[in-house]
């Protein structure tokens, strides 16, 4: 056990990517981090930091965040050439300052694809995921009392893959990390998490078409099977959700061209 007075504080140089708008050029510029506290949060530090620059009478470093605990997806950055920092399995936000050591350069910059253009600073634009989703990542039902809780079985383990995907929280690294900008792990993930559950079957054909035609539009690369996105995405979601996705999408596309339009809404089972 580390006793708590042995924990050195640790000071390190921040190289961080600067760009005052979409359409501005950017660059990196240092900023020291002195005696942080090796239990501060990633976020935590760059606040501090930020409390420095702005008493400087500079304009403070943007990056996003909100719920700081791997929930909402909304932190974004790229900490020493990987989305969401060295470690697997978690977001920014989780990441802490005990990663790192004494004297470091740490390189932080947004997320980056043409679909995730950079607002300002460490802040992308990602809200063609929301447009994504708005193709096809839902159910219609009608509203009225809740059902009886087990008034739909499920088997336990479709209910527990359903639950697998329903674990991405949308924030984009996987696009990130991929050398093509794909949005599949993130897509197949939306598209499994429905299309799992009895509750999907009526949209399960016209939603993973609308959302992969909705995806190609936006100007997302295709998969090439480099499982980039699986490494640094937080939730650990499997890119076995992809080659399920394909699957979907292949039989919906039989399906809508042996079938009239109207008729074109039912899909397979699990
Ligand atoms: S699949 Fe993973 S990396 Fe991609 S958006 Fe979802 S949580 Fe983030
Ligand atoms: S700030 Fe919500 S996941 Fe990181």
């Amino acid at each position: 056990m580390v006793a708590v007075n042995s924990i050195k504080n640790i000071s390190v140089t921040l190289r961080v990517w600067r760009q005052a708008g979409p359409s501005q050029p950017g660059r990196f510029v240092d900023y020291p981090a002195k005696d942080c506290n090796p239990n501060m949060s990633f976020l935590e530090m760059l606040d501090v930091v930020n409390d420095n620059i702005e008493r400087s009478g500079e304009d403070p470093i943007a990056f996003a965040h909100d719920c700081r605990e791997g929930i909402c997806g909304t932190c974004s950055l790229v900490i020493n050439g990987k989305p969401h920092g060295p470690h697997r399995g978690i977001a920014s936000c989780q990441t802490y300052m005990r990663s790192f050591n004494d004297g470091d350069v740490i390189v932080v910059e947004p997320f980056r694809a043409k679909p995730f253009p950079v607002i300002k600073d460490l802040i992308s634009d990602r809200s063609s995921f929301d447009k994504i989703q708005q193709a096809g990542g839902f159910i219609s039902i009608r509203t009225g009392s809740a059902q009886d809780a087990n008034a739909t079985p499920i088997p336990k383990e479709i209910a527990d893959l359903a639950m697998d995907a329903a674990q991405c929280i949308g924030c984009g690294a996987c696009v990130a990390a991929c050398k093509n900008a794909s949005a599949m792990l993130f897509v197949s993930a939306k598209v499994s998490q429905l299309g799992l559950l009895p509750q999907g079957q009526p949209e399960r054909d016209s939603r993973v078409l609308n959302m992969v035609a909705k995806m190609d539009e936006l100007g997302f690369g295709n998969c090439t099977n480099q499982y980039e996105c699986s490494a640094v995405c937080p939730k650990l979601i499997s890119h076995d959700f992809i080659a399920r996705m394909n699957r979907d999408y292949i039989g919906a596309s039989f399906r809508s061209a042996f079938r009239p339009k109207s008729a074109c809404s039912s899909g397979g089972g699990a």
